[in-house]
């Protein structure tokens, strides 16, 4: 059985007042024929679809001999070190922990068996948060620590500053050839981690071995390229994982929207937001092991569609495309992406689904059959003699019920279980879900120019060389405003 999309909750006749109707469908139908034919025209040019950043529709077809090149790393890595330190932000690091807790066993690190002889992993780099890096460099041993470091531009602050004190401890523990012990993926040309990586490698051809990643792909959208060590080392099936997105392309690649469920979630999606204002998008994934990857929705949503201009796109007398952000048009609009996880966050943000402003569709992430059940012991309770999985499922129907009776729209991507298979379709089937939605709305779906507001007032703080006269005569004539009696 494959991945399914239940979306009877999000229309009118279960959520009345606040679904979407049949008439609405049937308007936005031709709306959705361009956008889809859109898609379809850069996907199918090569040059396109690394210019305008959509090369990771390609990213399930890579070849066998590059799958089996990045599992030669990962052995030699697992054959000396007990433990992997990955260093990444955003896109490049959101997707390796999502692999991490759906993938992998739960507990990975404290367990030996778990891990089949392959090595702890730490996720570092992602924030400038000192305690948690600061534990790992008293706790772990250099000598048997392996860094890998994730940076496509090379320039992020997060992992470059964890980068230059890991490779201090290293220097400290292990000696000159320390960077041996360091991998690096990172743009194939530009950048300041891939210059460091020629000036290494120049020196030492064994320090800083390096990874390229895919030219036209952008962070959020490349789990499938900078997280293969990740998945290489922890004994992820990275062709089934493969597998399962290839399967969901080709589901999806049907024009026919009412039959390709990723482009169909997003056209209802964007009616409910066009048109009943419901501006919160809630990822509950009912498992523990699938939060983090809502966590990966969260960025891939709202860099990817939460935009300040339409898009504007330009063709040549080739008939070349290009995009641009049209400060003529202003779009400031979309939906918040929230994570969540059943059943925990019953407790939590479900009483404010329930019962606080609806302005939100929820989407439940429903797992058929977990890797382990546990039967509830004893006789003579109403729990007595069910199975978790039973109870899981039962919540989760629940949920949907509660929701459901104070007409608040929801839907379900139902999946067997969670296997490598299953998670790289259900990537595939959000990555897929939020390209089409970004042609909707019209906007660039694949750059997240909002992200550079805080990095450059660090920045002109830090005193970077270089910053432009715009941004510094910006930051200069906004200051923040920090009246002391508005402080208690
Ligand atoms: O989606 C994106 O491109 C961004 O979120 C990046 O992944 C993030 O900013 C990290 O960038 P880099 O890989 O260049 O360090």
């Amino acid at each position: 059985m494959a991945l399914k999309f239940d979306f009877n909750n999000l229309f009118e006749f279960s959520v009345q007042g606040h679904g979407v109707t049949q008439e609405e469908v049937k308007e936005i139908l031709p709306q959705a024929a361009l956008a889809a034919q859109h898609l379809k025209k850069i996907i199918a040019d090569p040059a396109a679809r690394v210019k305008l950043s959509l090369e990771w529709v390609k990213l399930p077809e890579q070849k066998e001999a590059d799958i089996a090149a990045i599992e030669k790393i990962a052995r030699l890595i697992k054959g000396k070190f007990e433990n992997v330190l990955f260093l990444g932000i955003g896109g490049s690091y959101l997707g390796l922990k999502a692999a991490q807790d759906a993938l992998c066993p739960p507990y990975y690190n404290e367990f030996k068996p778990l891990r089949k002889k392959s090595p702890r992993v730490y996720f570092e780099g992602n924030n400038l948060d000192p305690d948690t890096l600061g534990v790992l460099l008293k706790n772990l041993k250099p000598k048997k620590t392996f860094v890998v470091v994730i940076s496509k531009s090379g320039e992020t602050t997060e992992t470059k500053a964890a980068l230059v004190l890991v490779e201090a401890w290293l220097r400290k523990g292990v000696g000159a050839k320390y960077g041996r012990q360091i991998l690096a993926i990172t743009d194939p040309e530009s950048g300041s981690l891939r210059k460091r990586v020629q000036a290494e490698q120049a020196k030492d051809p064994l320090a800083f071995r390096s990874l390229p990643l895919l030219k036209g792909v952008g962070g959020r959208f490349s789990e499938f390229n900078m997280g293969l060590v990740h998945l290489a080392l922890t004994g992820v099936d990275i062709r089934k994982m493969f597998q399962g997105a290839r399967d969901m392309f080709e589901r999806c690649s049907n024009e026919e929207i009412l039959k390709n469920p990723a482009y169909l979630y997003a056209a209802l999606h964007y009616i409910l937001y066009l048109k009943r204002e419901k501006s919160l998008a809630i990822l509950m994934p009912f498992s523990q092991t699938l939060k983090s990857t809502a966590d990966w929705y969260v960025q891939l949503l709202a860099e990817s569609l939460g935009k300040k201009y339409h898009r504007q796109i330009k063709v040549d007398n080739r008939g070349v495309e290009s995009w641009v952000n049209s400060e003529n048009d202003l779009f400031n609009l979309g939906r918040t992406p929230i994570a969540a996880a059943g059943t925990n966050d019953l407790h939590s943000i479900q009483q404010n689904n329930v019962e606080g402003q609806n302005n939100k569709v929820v989407t439940f992430i429903r797992v058929e059959k977990f890797k382990t059940d546990l039967k509830i012991p004893g006789k003579g309770d109403l729990l007595s003699g069910k199975s978790l999985t039973h109870l899981m499922r039962l919540a989760q129907e629940a949920t949907e019920w509660a929701l459901v009776s104070q007409n608040r729209p929801n839907c379900a991507i139902i999946i067997p279980e969670v296997s490598a298979y299953n998670w790289g379709a259900l990537l595939f089937f959000f990555q897929l879900a939020t390209a089409f939605e970004g042609e909707l709305w019209n906007v660039n779906a694949f750059d997240q120019p909002g992200v550079e507001g805080y990095k450059n007032y660090m920045y002109y703080k830090l005193g970077k060389p270089g910053i432009g006269a715009v941004v510094t005569e910006e930051i200069k004539n906004r200051p923040l405003v920090k009246k002391p009696e508005y402080i208690l």
